[in-house]
């Protein structure tokens, strides 16, 4: 058992759903509304971790965007980010595709500036001194108009090299796939690699529709494919990689307890599912206690585990060279741990 959890500790892996706001751990929260004098309305970390209990999504992301409220400098967003790629670097993580939502900041009067440079200089600074390679996702927020993400696109431009994909979170039920149909396309023409949240609280056709309509290549969760076998094979034969969040499912009640996550099926099924945090500081854990988490309640082998952390560099937007090499790490990495 123990063997297990070391090889998930040490094994070298790729984190590919991640958000940044989602890794504001309450000490940090508290430390930056104070050097920034905003006062917030609980009294200590713990009575902020006491209230990470939720019912569904909404209740989260009521949460969520009340603690990025706190953001306001560069410096604030640099913290942030490193504090996220050096938890992710002691889980060994070789490479993260981090998702930003530069609409929770930019509707407060944070300037699009402000975020991006804080982000992407920590990005830069932990590849430097942890080797961590990363790469920056700006999703937009579907509770809002498809007009407000295509004014977002335009004050992404001037940093459009510092950007490399779509994505699209928030609310998912009543704000389907169809409603941004139009700013994917355009996305699409300028170049981004495109994914979007689908199948977390959504039904199956909110993956196809995501599919058909936005043309995205990557699944953010994607439960929900299960529903509808045409999908399920259409996601195989099409090797599109799913973004599974067991932490996240649990804490959200997408599943009522681990040991009914599909993830496990999914598997089974041939559906090139990988393994991530979403928003470690709300959620309970980073991602090796993803990996954990899931191995225990499913009995994962080591050999699932093992294709897990192949899955995620596979699915990863990296170059062929990169993947290559860091494939080559799992196996040498695998071949030496000997269980
Ligand atoms: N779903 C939708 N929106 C989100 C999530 C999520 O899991 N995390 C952060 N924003
Ligand atoms: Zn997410």
């Amino acid at each position: 058992m123990k063997n297990i959890e070391n090889y998930i500790k040490q094994i070298p892996k790729a984190e590919l759903h991640i958000h940044i706001e989602g890794s504001f751990e309450p000490e940090l929260l508290f430390e930056i509304a104070a050097r920034n004098g905003i006062s917030i309305k609980f009294k200590s970390v713990d009575d902020l971790r006491n209230a990470y209990k939720f019912q569904n999504l909404q209740e989260f992301l009521d949460i969520y965007y009340q603690g990025a409220q706190v953001l306001i400098k560069e410096q604030d967003f640099y913290d942030l980010t490193m504090a996220y790629l050096k938890r992710a670097h002691a889980d060994n993580v070789v490479h993260t595709e981090i998702f930003f939502d530069p609409q929770t900041h930019t509707d407060r009067g944070i300037p699009f500036e402000t975020v991006i440079n804080g982000i992407s200089k920590a990005m830069d600074d932990a590849q430097q001194k942890f080797g961590i390679s990363s790469y920056l996702l700006m999703s937009f927020l579907r509770h809002l108009s498809e007009d407000e993400a295509f004014k977002t696109l335009e004050m992404s431009l001037p940093w459009r090299n510092k950007i490399l994909g779509i994505g699209l979170d928030s609310s998912e039920v009543g704000n389907p796939p169809k409603k941004f149909e139009n700013i994917f396309k355009e996305c699409g023409k300028l170049g981004f690699k495109l994914m979007a949240h689908a199948g977390e609280e959504g039904s199956a056709e909110y993956i196809s529709d995501s599919l058909d309509l936005l043309k995205i290549e990557r699944i953010d969760h994607g439960n929900r494919c299960l529903d509808d076998t045409n999908l399920v094979d259409r996601i195989v034969k099409e090797q599109l990689a799913l973004t599974v969040c067991p932490l996240s499912n649990l804490k959200l009640k997408v599943v009522n307890d681990l040991q009914q996550h599909p993830l496990k099926s999914m598997l089974n099924l041939g559906i090139k599912a990988t393994v991530n945090s979403d928003d470690p500081a709300y959620f309970g854990g980073y991602i090796n206690d993803n990996y954990i988490a899931v191995q225990q309640a499913l009995n994962l082998s080591k050999d699932e585990i093992y294709l897990l952390a192949i899955n995620s560099i596979s699915a990863s937007f990296l170059n062929s060279e990169r993947k290559a090499y860091l494939i080559s790490e799992i196996e040498m990495f695998d071949r030496k741990f000997g269980i």
